[in-house]
């Protein structure tokens, strides 16, 4: 018979994934997959990264150059192909799932189209190529119908074909619904503090106790708030976004200059982001933060110059001294998958595969989910560990 925990909440779970993101709760979905009895707890805070993202997909575009990286992204692109359609079928809702690309046009960074510009293309062009992704120019005509409303002057793009991009909002409200379905106890509490304990580990807070075989932390930048867990080195790293309404151009994915990346939604919503601020938690809304958002998109995007944006948030980014984020074993049933940067929503699907063959003991069936020693949560210095 299943052992019960002190606070009589029923069976104890194998695993209890703390942190109901959207990586947590796809690394809930796989476990529940691998056969495992899964729990979750989440305390919907305020500005958490997976619902105030911007969606993006892009293991080009948004990768930091670096071919490692970009090889781990481009698989966790792989994986959302399978994993879109999965997820609308067992929520039966849209998560407004979109395949056709990034578009990169042909600009300095000061906006204006140049052989600087062209040159900045070619080395991602290049780069995209050798990793095996598709790459073309487009121009004329073809970029126009595209997207009708790019400033005179601006004739050249880089298309990325094999980016996309979702709602991540409606991606993590599926993914809910999808555990939901599968009678998987979502709890709302604030966790504050894990041990292990002989057989278990357990987590508390707010009125909360839960003891599991696993305890899966998945808290982005509030990782380092849970009392029981080494010193892991995040930091919350702010980022403001805006977005407007009425947008019907034909290119329905995601727009990047150096300046500003404009990211469509279904019904004709464009969100543009996003600023990269060191400001601790705080949440604080600048004015002219939205404003440098909409000028730098505007200079690109002239039709938006006379509209008001309808939306202004901030979110916060889970960042770490190095472009990795830090998943694997912090001790015998302790785990942790967190600091995703600016990739969290592309690096879900390949995060969420890595974790039940790491908790549940198994041999993974894939090399790709054999955890590479730059995410491992035991990789930093000393001086890293005080970063955070
Ligand atoms: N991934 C986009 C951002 O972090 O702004």
């Amino acid at each position: 018979m299943a052992p019960r925990d002190a606070s009589g909440a029923g069976p104890r779970p194998d695993v209890l994934v703390v942190g109901g993101g959207l990586i947590g709760l796809l690394i809930a979905r796989e476990l529940v997959l691998a056969g495992a009895r899964v729990e979750v707890v989440d305390d919907r805070q305020e500005g958490a990264a997976s619902p105030n993202a911007a969606g993006m997909i892009a293991p080009i575009a948004e990768s930091i150059a670096d071919q490692a990286f970009a090889r781990i992204s481009i698989r966790s692109r792989d994986l959302w192909r399978h994993l879109a359609p999965a997820l609308e079928h067992e929520s039966g809702m849209s998560i407004d799932y979109d395949d056709s690309g990034s578009l990169l046009p042909v600009l300095d960074p000061a906006g204006r189209p140049d052989s600087e510009g062209r040159r900045a293309l070619d080395r991602i062009k290049a780069l995209a190529l050798d990793l095996g992704e598709a790459a073309r120019d487009v121009g004329g005509a073809e970029l126009r119908d595209l997207v009708p409303d790019l400033r005179p002057g601006i004739e050249e793009a880089l298309l990325l074909p094999g980016e996309h991009r979702v709602d991540n909002r409606l991606a993590a409200t599926a993914a809910a619904a999808a555990l939901r379905h599968r009678k998987v106890v979502l709890h709302r509490a604030t966790v504050e503090r894990v041990a292990e304990a002989p057989g278990q580990v357990v987590a508390w807070g707010d009125g909360f106790e839960r003891a599991a075989g696993a305890i899966v932390v998945c808290g982005g930048a509030w990782t380092p708030r849970v009392h029981g867990l080494p010193a892991l080195p995040i930091v919350p790293v702010k980022g403001q976004m805006i977005a407007f309404d009425g947008i019907d151009w034909p290119f329905t994915g995601a727009i990047r200059t150096p300046a500003f990346y404009a990211v469509r939604r279904a019904g004709g919503r464009l969100l543009i982001g996003a600023s990269v601020e060191h400001a601790g938690f705080d949440l604080s809304l600048s004015d002219e933060v939205s404003a440098d958002l909409a000028a730098g998109a505007a200079a690109v995007l002239p039709a938006l110059k006379d509209r008001e944006p309808v939306e202004h948030w901030a979110g916060l980014r889970p960042g770490t001294p190095d472009p990795w984020p830090i998943v694997g074993r912090l001790s015998e049933r302790l785990h942790v998958a967190t600091g995703h940067f600016r990739n969290g929503i592309l690096l879900a699907p390949l995060t969420a595969r890595m974790i039940p063959p790491l908790v549940l003991d198994q041999q993974p069936d894939d090399p790709w989910l054999s955890i590479p020693e730059v995410m491992l949560p035991y990789r930093f210095t000393a001086a890293e560990r005080l970063f955070s």
